[in-house]
């Protein structure tokens, strides 16, 4: 398949887990990449292993919108034309909700909510101009509930709510905004995550897929491709849950 031959594409938080699997897959169709990451070393391991000569990394951390405005600033003087707009980067950590420390809650929001809604917004007049794509990882904690997450799942809610404002205000004018709503995906952030003390293993099962089974982050990369390709060209504002069946 080569959906993206001639298209420019930013992946963010490609240099770990589900952004990394998904530039290579973008790639692999053919992508022209920025890809993004607050990790240097990580970054140039994932750019070192794309074919497309033309693709760039660049060290940014998405929290700081000023760093964002920077980036797309030089984009625009250098003439560049964007397609698509894949937000991966995220953090996560877990919490008990009477235990969460301000300083941990804003974080997360810093990252996750508002570094995700500047990158679309400083992108948005090139992805106007191009009727490009936006997708936008979210989390099937922003549907279902989750325990231990207060932070993260009002972050990632946040993320599915903006996500269809954009769809909405800007539909008419070709563009298409989308949220994947992964669980249970074998990345850093999910393997042996440091958990509360005492909490109540039971509600573990409520986020565990139907067949118990953890999935490769390839598999979510193969959904983002597909919701940032003309394939998808008649879906708009929706959550797309790639979850197992977990909230099924
Ligand atoms: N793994 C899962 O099961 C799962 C489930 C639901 C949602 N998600 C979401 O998928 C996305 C990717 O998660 P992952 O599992 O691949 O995690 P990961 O930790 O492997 O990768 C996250 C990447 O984001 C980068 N990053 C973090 N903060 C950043 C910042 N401020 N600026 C730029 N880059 C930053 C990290 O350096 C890292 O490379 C996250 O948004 C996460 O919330 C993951």
């Amino acid at each position: 398949m080569d959906r993206f031959k001639d298209k420019t594409v930013i992946v963010t938080g490609a240099g770990s887990g589900i952004g990394k699997s998904t530039a290579i897959r973008l790639d692999a169709e053919g992508a022209q990449l920025l890809i993004i990451d607050i990790n240097e070393e990580h970054l140039h391991a994932t750019h070192s292993l794309l074919k497309n000569e033309a693709s760039t990394s660049h060290v940014l951390n998405i929290a700081s919108p000023e760093e964002t405005k920077n980036f797309f600033q030089n984009l625009e003087n250098n003439k560049k034309k964007l397609d698509a707009l894949v937000n991966v980067a995220g953090i996560l950590r877990f919490d008990n909700s009477h235990e969460v420390e301000i300083e941990n809650w804003n974080k997360i929001l810093e990252v996750n909510l508002t570094g995700t809604f500047f990158m679309c917004r400083y992108a948005l007049p090139f992805l106007l101009e191009s009727k490009g794509a936006i997708v936008n990882v979210s989390s099937s904690a922003a549907i279902g509930a989750h325990a231990w997450t207060s932070a993260y799942s009002a972050s990632k809610g946040g993320i599915s709510a903006f996500s269809k404002t954009l769809a909405v205000e800007y539909g008419m004018r070709g563009l298409n905004v989308n949220c994947v709503c992964p669980a249970s995906i074998e990345t850093p952030m999910s393997t042996n995550p440091e958990m509360p003390k005492d909490i109540d293993t039971r509600l573990l099962k409520k986020i565990m897929p139907l067949d118990g089974v953890n999935r490769s982050p390839d598999d979510i990369a193969s959904t983002i491709a597909f919701l940032a390709s003309e394939d998808a060209i008649h879906i708009n504002g929706i959550d797309l849950r790639v979850d197992g069946g977990l909230l099924t």
